[in-house]
């Protein structure tokens, strides 16, 4: 895409990523795609803001040409050190080695470890400033979001925020950059959410504090790294952010996330009745079949409902290996504190439950209730199963 000017002599130089299967090799983006935002700030001192992945380097700076001589660059601010912005780091130093880098401390040894870079390059410290001219940068630095070398730069005289990662989000920019541009960002939104909850929602803690930072200061506009420019309402995206965040604190939203996965279908002969009971109760439940569906699309609706109901069988002595790996991506993305109930089918001895009850106590789940039956399950357990699922929903509105 061509550069775009965001504000008077600060432009957007953006790359969509529309061939990478799986960003960072494991989220599921080939529908979706995801851009790599870079920004160029032209004054008597002119700053390039962050790169782009390695893989699209050659068409990033043919980008940036069209714009400037790269030789003519004065720094490069590197607010992440991660590939998917610093990729392009070894060509950019190729063709404007006078470009000095501008990055925190920690971020010093990482150029060396990552591309052998360790000359022209100036440690920045929070809150430090740096004159361009009649525009100013502020570096703030945001350790863990999600890496401990991440930092945010700020112009003064725009108000433009240049965040990074943090409220970024999947999906490619095609018809256009900003918030602004589109009727309906729902679709956004929902991207925002599961980069989020993949991505930045297990360093809730540290996103908090980089919000905290960021009260004192008027922002007219959020430029991140991934996803929209928030161009209409930056206050929108910081508040989903800090709202999303605030859910490993406390309580989520009222609503059920109902998990399930099955064999032989045993299991699945309940979830009629399951389902039935939660509609009773009134609580919004989000439904996904984990044999089927990615767990990158399960983690925002585990993120932000407070009850999990979980529906699989009893395999090898412990829980069907879908959920299994499901539950354990749970304790890698710190989602704690939730309350669930399970229900399933066993053989013999059973052991799901005894599996649960060891993995909850890791994630600090409150175990409910569970429902389990041999083979498939008797009218009785189809008639319990509705008051089993509409206790739970109902137990959920109630906290
Ligand atoms: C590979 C495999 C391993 C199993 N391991 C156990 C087990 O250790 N203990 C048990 O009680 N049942 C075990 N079962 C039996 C299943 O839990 C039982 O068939 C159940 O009805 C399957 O539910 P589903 O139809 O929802 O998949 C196992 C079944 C399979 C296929
Ligand atoms: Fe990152
Ligand atoms: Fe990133």
């Amino acid at each position: 895409m061509k550069p775009i000017e965001i504000q008077p002599n600060i432009f957007w130089i953006g790359v969509n990523d529309r061939s990478t299967k799986l960003f960072e090799g494991l989220w599921p983006i080939e529908k979706e795609g995801i851009s790599y935002n870079s920004y160029l700030i032209k004054d008597e001192k002119t700053v390039l803001i962050d790169l782009c992945k390695g893989l699209f380097q050659d068409e990033y700076l043919n980008e940036l040409k069209t714009l400037i001589d790269p030789s003519e660059i004065d720094y490069l601010v590197v607010n992440h050190m991660e590939p998917d912005h610093s990729g392009a780091m070894q060509a950019f130093r190729k063709i404007a080695p006078q470009a000095k880098i501008l990055a925190t401390i920690k971020a010093v040894q990482m150029m060396e470890d990552f591309f052998g870079i360790s000359e022209n390059i100036q440690p920045v410290n929070d809150r430090e400033k740096i004159s361009l001219g009649e525009k100013e940068l502020l570096f703030i630095t945001a350790p863990m979001v999600h890496w401990p070398e991440t930092m945010m730069t700020y112009e003064t005289s725009s108000q433009v925020l240049f965040s990074c990662d943090a409220f970024g989000g999947y999906g490619t920019l095609s018809d256009g950059i900003f918030d602004d541009d589109y009727k309906d960002i729902s679709y956004f939104e929902q991207e925002s959410l599961r980069y989020f909850s993949n991505i930045v929602a297990a360093f809730s803690k540290p996103v908090l504090n980089a919000g905290a930072k960021l009260a004192d200061i008027p922002i007219k506009m959020i430029a991140p790294s991934h996803g929209l420019v928030w161009r209409g309402a930056p206050e929108r995206i910081l508040n989903l952010y800090v709202k999303w965040s605030e859910f490993s604190k406390d309580t989520a939203e009222r609503g059920v996330t109902l998990l399930y996965g099955s064999m032989y279908g045993n299991t699945l002969k309940m979830l009629p009745a399951i389902t039935a009971g939660l509609e009773k109760a009134h609580v919004p439940t989000k439904g996904h079949d984990i044999t089927t569906t990615h767990i990158s699309y399960i983690l925002p609706d585990l993120w932000v409902n407070q009850g999990v109901m979980i529906g699989a069988p009893t395999y090898e002595g412990s829980i069907f290996p879908t959920m299994a790996a499901v539950l354990e991506m749970v304790n890698f993305k710190r989602i704690f504190n939730r309350h669930a109930a399970y229900f399933g089918s066993y053989g013999w001895g059973g052991g799901a439950t005894r599996y649960l009850k060891t993995q909850f106590e890791k994630s600090k789940w409150e175990f409910v209730e569970s429902l389990v039956f041999p083979g498939q399950p008797s009218q009785e357990d189809l008639a319990n199963a509705s008051a089993f699922s509409e206790r739970f929903g109902n137990l959920i509105k109630s906290l």
